[in-house]
């Protein structure tokens, strides 16, 4: 009798709207943000970030739903559906995005930076932010950029410099230009969604990959690839980008948001390399308790990877060979 009491009384009040709670607000727009990354990664915790900050900011007009590990598709089919309009956001890795702007590349050559401060001196000063606005010749709107720290080879046999990568076979991104790097190394590549990578080390469908610290260790590519050959190839930022439909649909909801949403974005970017550093320091660490064999590079071995990938750089006009020199010395 008294439990049949407190139920008519809380719904009394809750038709009265006077429950503890405070009214559900619903947003005027739902946007669908999408990672392939798994919970808890930098990327898609900074995306959480992102979306709060934007609920927040709009007085939750509009609502930010992430969906992460992949889930929409995997990184090259996500920033199709964006291009016109299927998902509103995505962080897309540049060597990705190199398929359909290719301007991105000179961000993304070969030892092109002497360390991640040089590359953040570059993204976000005035060649950064041309190639962030540029993007929209290829259908996106940049938002901001992300770090993703350098890549190494890993491999399933040891592998202790450029000699041993010879012909062995490397899941590379679904990106040319990636293919051309790492076979300029000397390797042979297979295009292989992120996705899948786990499975085809453990099948030996591959002898090995390249990745940076915290997607070999959260993908738990190292049970099968234990061999890490620290040679930082290439450091790939990355960068969250927006549909430029969906970013009208914001516009016609309050012309003022689209700036609102502009610069969550950029403190989400500055969020999430604080998250980059210390995951990329963690995760090399569990690797290495866990047990991981790193190489690393002599002076010598350093030399020739970077002898090997030159005629990467000497494939492109000199544009753009200008423009890698103002790189270098930023
Ligand atoms: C990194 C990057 C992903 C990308 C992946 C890959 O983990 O953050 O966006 O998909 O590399 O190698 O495919």
């Amino acid at each position: 009798m008294k439990r049949l009491c407190a139920f008519f009384l809380a719904l009394m009040l809750s038709l009265a709207g006077c429950g503890s709670q405070a009214p559900e607000t619903h947003p005027d727009l739902i946007l669908r943000y999408a990672d392939n990354q798994p919970p808890g990664y930098p990327t898609t915790q900074a995306a959480a970030y992102f979306a709060e900050l934007v609920k927040t900011r709009t007085n939750g007009r509009i609502e930010v739903r992430v969906y992460d590990s992949g889930r929409l598709g995997s990184e090259n089919s996500v920033f199709e559906q964006l291009q016109f309009g299927g998902v509103d956001f995505t962080r897309i890795s540049s060597a990705a995005l190199a398929e359909y702007y290719t301007q991105v590349e000179v961000l993304l050559l070969p030892y092109l930076y002497t360390d991640s401060e040089h590359m953040w001196r570059v993204l976000d000063g005035e060649i950064g932010q041309s190639i962030l606005d540029g993007v929209s010749e290829a259908g996106a709107v940049g938002l901001c950029w992300f770090d993703a720290g350098a890549r190494s080879f890993y491999t399933r046999q040891k592998v202790t410099g450029l000699a041993d990568l010879q012909n062995l076979t490397i899941r590379v991104q679904e990106s040319r230009y990636m293919s051309r790097l790492v076979e300029a190394l000397g390797a042979r590549t297979v295009q292989i969604a992120y996705g899948d990578v786990y499975s085809a080390l453990q099948t030996a469908a591959i002898d090995g990959a390249e990745n940076n610290w915290s997607s070999y260790e959260s993908m738990g590519h190292y049970e099968a690839a234990p061999y890490y050959l620290l040679d930082e190839h290439s450091r790939i930022p990355e960068m969250v980008v927006m549909s430029p439909k969906s970013l009208e649909k914001v516009k016609d909801l309050d012309p003022a948001f689209e700036e609102v949403l502009r610069s969550c974005a950029q403190e989400t970017g500055e969020y999430e390399r604080e998250l980059w550093a210390k995951r990329e320091a963690d995760s090399e660490e569990k690797a290495r308790k866990l047990g991981c064999i790193v190489t690393e590079l002599s002076d010598q071995e350093l030399l020739n990877f970077q002898e090997a990938v030159k005629p990467i750089y000497d494939g492109y006009p000199e544009e753009i060979r200008a423009l890698i020199r103002r790189i270098r010395e930023a």
